[in-house]
């Protein structure tokens, strides 16, 4: 091939029409305005043109009336390949009504011959415009729909996920480390979903898990006889997750002599299965957890140093749950509508002492510890709040432990809205706890009105663990 173009990957637009000077025309003129036309006679030759493009075109230009066929079956070919490509139809006066009738069925607009060149060119910029607009909108609610699984406003989250916002898009491994239970696959989950991958598989495969022999073929597959027992031929997870993630989850764990092809895949970008003699090409993004310390296990020699180089090249770090308590309170909320929505029960909250205790413990399982909690706590309760009584003993005797700190500034900063919003927190529910959930006591004890305390309360979620029976409303003002 001769020297790059001048234009770098000009948009394509796909012209359809029988008639031969206006065909010519109409590529004349969107060349010169550094578009990459392809011109074809007719329908047919248009559906294989849409049917055949590496990449769906941005913009079909069809006229209607073509002896081989109907410019509607064009658009209707086009939007089914992808329905973001926009289509204009170009019209002769006889055919106006079926123009309208292309607009109704997803044209983005109709011109009528003959035309203004410039008019055409404009609309061809304003339909390239919206295709570019709908498709960002795509990604956006895709990442946007991805993100809100991801439960956390502490700092160190908000750090987590801007880091995962700004490598999603890229093909970088990433080794994530955190103790048990910190959130390490969701991460990785979230990683993936946010990327251009997220429509093709994300796997994952604990490295610990199988002998050295039944995991290499886990991985890379194996051919039809390859050793007694391989019955048929096995795709391994690295080809089955062609196109999108492989998380390898206790990747420190793999045995070594594995460590030495998975480096070499990471590098080669090709698996050999077992018993082949051929290698393959994979397109997989590779990211890797332990909640080992992995400087550790390279300084113990049971992780290779080049392969922790190969897979280190980002890190993130899911610092344990007690270390941002900030999270607690929403991962509790969220867990809790979970749970009751999936055992059909009416519970929507948490008693100000629950809800004291559980923003209170160590967590020594994380996250989830705190899930598993909130889900017994769910299935026990007898109420519509959660009580104190519902959370296991050591949750329960958390109380009141740790809350001073709040006032001190940690060594890294701290979101100061959260905090106060915290602070507020802990201070309506003590009242609240003080004044047996009487309202007009609490907002007394709290020196606010009873509108300014029923508004914060409303504001913390904290309206239903107030025990409606024993409601106090001053007769309404
Ligand atoms: N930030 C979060 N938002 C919502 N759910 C979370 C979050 N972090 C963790 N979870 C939930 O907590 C549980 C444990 O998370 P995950 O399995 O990702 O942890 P892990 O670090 O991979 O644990 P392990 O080291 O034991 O493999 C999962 O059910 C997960 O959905
Ligand atoms: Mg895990």
């Amino acid at each position: 091939m001769a020297s790059a173009s001048v234009i770098p990957s000009a948009t394509k637009v796909l012209v359809v029409d029988d008639e031969p000077g206006l065909r010519q025309m109409l590529g004349i003129l969107l060349r010169r305005h550094g578009y990459d036309v392809i011109a074809v006679a007719g329908y047919v030759a248009a559906r294989e043109a849409i049917e055949q493009a590496p990449q769906p075109f941005p913009l079909v230009l069809t006229d209607l009336a073509m002896p081989d066929g109907s410019g509607l079956d064009v658009l209707a070919d086009a939007k089914r390949r992808a329905p973001a490509t926009e289509v204009i139809v170009i019209t002769a006066h006889s055919t106006v009504e079926n123009a309208v009738e292309a607009v109704r069925a997803g044209a983005y607009d109709f011109v009528r011959k003959p035309f203004e060149t410039s008019e055409l060119v404009t609309l061809v910029g304003k339909a390239l415009e919206k295709h570019e607009i709908v498709r960002e909108i795509r990604r956006l609610r895709a990442q946007i729909a991805a993100l809100p699984e991801v439960v956390g406003r502490s700092p160190a989250m908000r750090a987590v996920m801007d880091l995962v916002a700004r490598i999603a898009p890229t093909r970088t491994t990433v080794l994530i480390t955190g103790e048990s239970g910190t959130g390490k696959e969701r991460i990785a989950r979230a990683i993936h979903e946010s990327s251009e991958r997220r429509a093709a598989p994300f796997l994952v495969v604990n490295c610990g898990a199988l002998p050295e022999a039944l995991m290499e073929s886990e991985l890379f597959g194996h051919e039809k006889g390859a050793f007694t027992g391989a019955s048929s031929r096995h795709l391994g997870l690295f080809r089955e997750a062609d196109g999108g993630t492989l998380l390898l989850d206790e990747v420190g764990e793999l045995p070594l002599a594995l460590q030495v092809k998975l480096l070499r895949v990471l590098q080669e970008r090709r698996v050999r299965p077992v018993g082949a003699t051929q290698e393959v090409p994979v397109d997989v993004r590779v990211l890797a957890a332990t909640n080992r310390d992995v400087a550790a296990a390279v300084a113990a020699g049971t992780l290779r140093q080049d392969l922790y180089y190969r897979l280190n090249v980002i890190q993130i770090e899911l610092p344990p749950l007690r270390e941002r308590r900030d999270d607690i309170p929403a991962l509790a909320e969220r867990f809790m509508r979970r749970f009751a929505e999936e055992m059909g029960k009416d519970v929507v909250g948490f008693t100000p002492d629950a809800a004291r205790a559980l923003a209170s413990h160590d967590y020594p399982g994380n996250v989830r510890q705190l899930e598993n909690t909130v889900e017994r706590a769910v299935a026990l309760a007898g109420a519509r709040a959660i009580g104190l009584g519902d959370l296991p003993p050591e949750v329960a005797g958390s109380v009141g432990e740790a809350s001073a700190s709040l006032l001190e500034l940690p060594a890294d900063g701290c979101d100061l809205d959260a905090v106060l919003h915290e602070v507020e927190r802990r201070l309506l529910v003590a009242a609240l706890d003080r004044s047996g959930g009487v309202r007009t006591a609490a907002a007394r004890l709290l020196g606010v009105s009873f509108r300014s305390l029923r508004y914060r309360l409303g504001k913390h979620s904290l309206a239903e663990v107030v025990d409606e029976d024993a409601s106090d409303d001053p007769p309404s003002a």
